[in-house]
């Protein structure tokens, strides 16, 4: 965990509207800065950023956070990644990250990625002198422009080469990176040699790893195939196979331009497609699809596509990632299967009939639900009602993991039409409950609660958290209102009462469970909090909602107090509360 006192320190630091910047043209627009807004398509701007409240809200789609959001949702980095960004540019040092993997150090892991670095640089050095490694790369249709876009490289024949490419041969680092490995005598040798070496990275740009390839055509002669393929690094405290995907630093731009993002199986699929222009494709690093990749390509991009190859373990594989994704789906986003004709795999195919024509096919991929659907029913005979039954059975642990509700419903509209039940009948099955229908209401005048205003209030003057008396937030919680403001009234005070200086309130809460709340409250701020910076009158407001608050809270009391009073014998106690709640009740 990095520590609050830190991320105030930095939010507190970073100039948001810098950080928006990068990636948004903004002009002044009074106290604000205005621009069209990165999150949904529009003609005029409706997109603001505050350099005094350091966030960012779009008028026209509600987008809205700090720089660190930002980061985390335009950007599509984590939350841990977007603070070291953040940090970077500022030359702030991230305070020691025990990280969830293997517990290393940050240090080690800026050592293992520095090593990776220089490893990096060399390999792609010796590429230039490398003729047979170029003509290959030539021979597959690769350009220097797209080997340079890649960083690809080449790891020369012979054993201790890195010695040269790196600064200490015998660094430790060099071995926990997995770049050289020791023989039992202690002899020290390179793990890639002679190979195309693809550097991978992480989201922020940093080497994490290699995949290095031989040279020789598939299937070519006998030595060949005596080493493998495909040589992958070790996963290592910066690199974990599950979280990383290939080809995504490179990638990010196209997917958010295009709202696409589409997966591949090999690195070569990656580069092939790029050389054709078709930018916005990752590969998985010899593992299924996670849901944390589905997870990281779903915050770039609203369609996510799978591309498979047109056999049976294109099948299986499809497979695999249609159960890691049903948890991630969410309505309004797509995933989409996509089957190659058999014997082609994207490079194959995107070299021999265009980039068109794969794009079609990305274009008309199998929707995730037809192919949940469409493997669950070739599994059984939907002739006979066993068959049928089986269907259904087969498909209830699946369905259930759906997390789209209106994806769930039509799936399970269309499992009940093939198994000839209602609807209805089969969620009694599945032991689903359906939302009773609501009859249109008039809505409620929605008040204001005074709880949110107090909440407001705190988050745009912390100081104010002085003015209250939290011993008597106890008594609010008796009054009919969300014991979960209350709450978190109480937690913002508590913080607001300390020295650390907040910038962002949500963003102190992140993770926690006020954080939804927090966030909500703030991004209404901004919509009315101009021209409420008179201080005296902030004052004003606060000691007035509180007063109200109390005063409702004492009375909703007194009535518990008479109610009971009804029922039997209040105690000594109780009756002093009850005619103190009176009197005070009456001014
Ligand atoms: P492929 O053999 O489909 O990769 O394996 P590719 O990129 O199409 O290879 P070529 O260069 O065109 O022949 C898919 C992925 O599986 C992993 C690699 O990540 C590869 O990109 N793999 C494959 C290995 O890790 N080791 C291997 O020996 C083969
Ligand atoms: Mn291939």
């Amino acid at each position: 965990m990095i520590p609050q006192s830190f991320i105030q320190d930095l939010l507190n630091r970073v100039d948001i509207v810098g950080v928006v910047e990068r990636y948004v043209k903004l002009r002044r627009a009074g106290a604000n800065y205005l621009g069209l807004c990165p999150f949904h398509n529009e003609k005029t701007p409706s997109f603001t950023v505050s350099a005094t409240k350091q966030f960012y809200h779009c008028f026209g789609c509600g987008a809205h956070g700090s720089a660190i959001g930002f980061l985390m949702e335009y950007g599509g980095l984590g939350y841990v990644d977007a603070i070291k960004d953040l940090a970077q540019s500022v030359g702030l040092v991230v305070p020691e990250v025990r990280s969830e993997r293997g517990g290393q150090s940050a240090e080690e892991s800026a050592g293992l990625r520095e090593t990776l670095f220089n490893a990096a640089q060399y390999y792609r050095s010796q590429l230039k002198d490398a003729a047979h490694a170029i003509a290959y790369l030539k021979g597959r249709g690769v350009t220097g422009e797209i080997a340079r876009r890649f960083g690809i490289g080449y790891a020369p024949a012979g054993w201790q080469n890195l010695a040269a490419g790196c600064p200490d041969y015998n660094a430790p680092a060099l071995v926990a990176a997995g770049l050289v490995k020791q023989s039992d005598e202690g002899r020290r040798y390179d793990l890639f040699r002679d190979r195309i070496m693809f550097p991978i990275l992480d989201q922020r740009g940093n080497v994490i790893g290699f995949g290095g390839r031989v040279l020789q055509a598939e299937g070519a002669d006998a030595a060949a195939q005596a080493s493998p393929k495909y040589l992958n690094s070790p996963e290592t405290a910066v690199f974990e196979k599950g979280r990383e995907l290939y080809g995504l630093f490179q990638a990010a731009r196209a997917m958010r331009e295009r709202d696409t993002a589409v997966v591949v199986e090999g690195y070569m699929d990656v580069v092939a497609l790029a050389q054709h222009g078709i930018e916005y494709v990752v590969a998985t690093l010899g593992t299924a699809t996670t849901p944390v990749h589905v997870q990281k390509l779903l915050r770039l991009a609203r369609r996510v596509v799978y591309c498979f190859d047109g056999d049976d373990a294109g099948r299986r594989a499809a497979w695999r990632a249609l159960e890691n994704t049903l948890e991630q789906t969410v309505d309004g986003k797509e995933i989409g299967f996509l089957f190659l004709p058999q014997g082609d795999d994207p490079d194959s195919y995107v070299r021999r009939d265009g980039a068109a024509a794969f794009e079609a096919l990305i274009g008309a991929a199998m929707p995730l639900s037809d192919f949940l659907v469409e493997q669950l029913s070739s599994r059984t005979s939907l002739r006979s009602a066993e068959g049928r039954a089986r269907l259904l059975q087969d498909a209830k642990p699946l369905v259930k993991r759906i997390a789209a509700p209106l994806t769930s419903l039509l799936v399970r509209k269309r499992l009940a039409g093939l198994a000839g039940i209602s609807a209805e009948e089969l969620d009694v099955q599945y032991e689903i409950r359906r939302k009773v229908p609501m009859r249109a209401k008039p809505k409620p005048m929605v008040r204001r609660s005074l709880a949110r205003t107090l909440i407001e209030l705190v988050m745009l003057k912390p100081g104010l958290a002085g003015f209250a008396d939290r011993s008597e937030l106890a008594d609010f919680a008796v009054v009919d209102i969300d014991p979960a403001e209350i709450n978190a009234l109480n937690a913002l005070l508590e913080v607001a009462a300390g020295d650390l200086h907040i910038v962002s309130m949500a963003e102190y809460f992140r993770g926690g469970e006020h954080e939804d709340l927090l966030r909500s409250i703030e991004a209404d701020l901004p919509v009315w909090h101009e021209g409420r910076f008179d201080d005296a009158a902030l004052e004003h407001e606060f000691r007035d909602a509180w007063m109200q608050l109390l005063d409702q809270a004492r009375r909703a009391r007194a009535r518990a107090l008479l109610e009971m009073s009804r029922q039997r014998r209040l105690s000594a106690e109780e009756q002093a509360e009850l005619r103190q709640a009176l009197t005070a009740a009456q001014k």
